[in-house]
């Protein structure tokens, strides 16, 4: 399968150098939703050619990610609960949008958990900064709708690394984002530790370490 890459997020990707994470990116394009395996396509069987596309392309970049870690490549379903199920010994998370694909994973041993997100570098439409921006968020990023559209991408983040351990929905006022301390704090006190790499698009990272656990 050809490699499709945008060199503006590589580069982007490459300057977040977190230690013991590799994250890589495709390009979505036409034929990617072929490369869904049986265990993963039933979860996508009543989906769009588009959105089968992006979750294929995803898993090919799992895959990519994988391979490199010394795996075999092996299916990553959609469990219940929407989270993908990683091989044992594996955290690791997806993400994308129209345009790009982009998963990363990590030893658990290194990190209790992982989430990724990726959203198109736009401003945040004006309406939804009231939805995702606590009180103090606020004061923090005032009208920015271009800080606005990083706090949506950290809280998504945040929510990713955090169900699979507490299994908690969470709305985006029951997470805290702290640009300065790169750190996002969930209602139920955990603390979740942030990466932020801005291009052609917002890229977040969210992790806790194992030692963290
Ligand atoms: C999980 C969620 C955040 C995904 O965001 P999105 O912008 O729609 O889509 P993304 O492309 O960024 O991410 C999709 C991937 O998230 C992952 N995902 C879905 N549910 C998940 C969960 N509960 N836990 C961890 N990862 C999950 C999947 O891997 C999915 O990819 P796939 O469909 O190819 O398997 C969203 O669908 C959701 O469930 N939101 C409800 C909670 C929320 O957003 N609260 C506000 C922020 S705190």
């Amino acid at each position: 399968m050809a490699t499709l890459l945008d060199p503006a997020l590589q580069n982007a990707i490459d300057a977040l150098s977190l230690p013991g994470v590799t994250i890589g990116h495709r390009l979505i394009s036409p034929g990617d939703e072929h490369a869904l395996m049986p265990e993963e396509a039933a979860a996508f069987a009543n989906s769009v050619t588009s959105v089968r596309r992006a979750s294929g392309a995803a898993r090919i970049v799992a895959r990519q990610l994988l391979m490199k870690a010394g795996l075999a490549p092996c299916p990553v379903p959609k469990g219940s609960s929407g989270a993908p199920i990683w091989p044992p010994g594996i955290v690791g998370s997806i993400s994308h949008d129209s345009r790009v694909a982009v998963a990363a994973i990590a030893r658990r041993r290194d990190y209790g958990a992982l989430g990724i997100d990726i959203e198109p570098a736009e401003a945040l439409p004006p309406n939804l900064l009231d939805l995702v921006a606590t009180p103090m968020e606020r004061m923090e990023i005032g009208e920015d709708p271009w800080q606005g559209r990083l706090l949506f991408a950290a809280k998504e983040a945040v929510y990713k690394a955090v169900y699979p351990l507490d299994q908690i929905f969470l709305d985006h006022q029951d997470v805290e984002i702290s640009f300065p301390l790169r750190r996002g704090v969930v209602r139920n006190g955990r603390r979740v530790d942030l990466r932020f790499s801005v291009s052609d698009h917002l890229l977040v990272v969210a992790f806790l370490r194992a030692s963290d656990n």
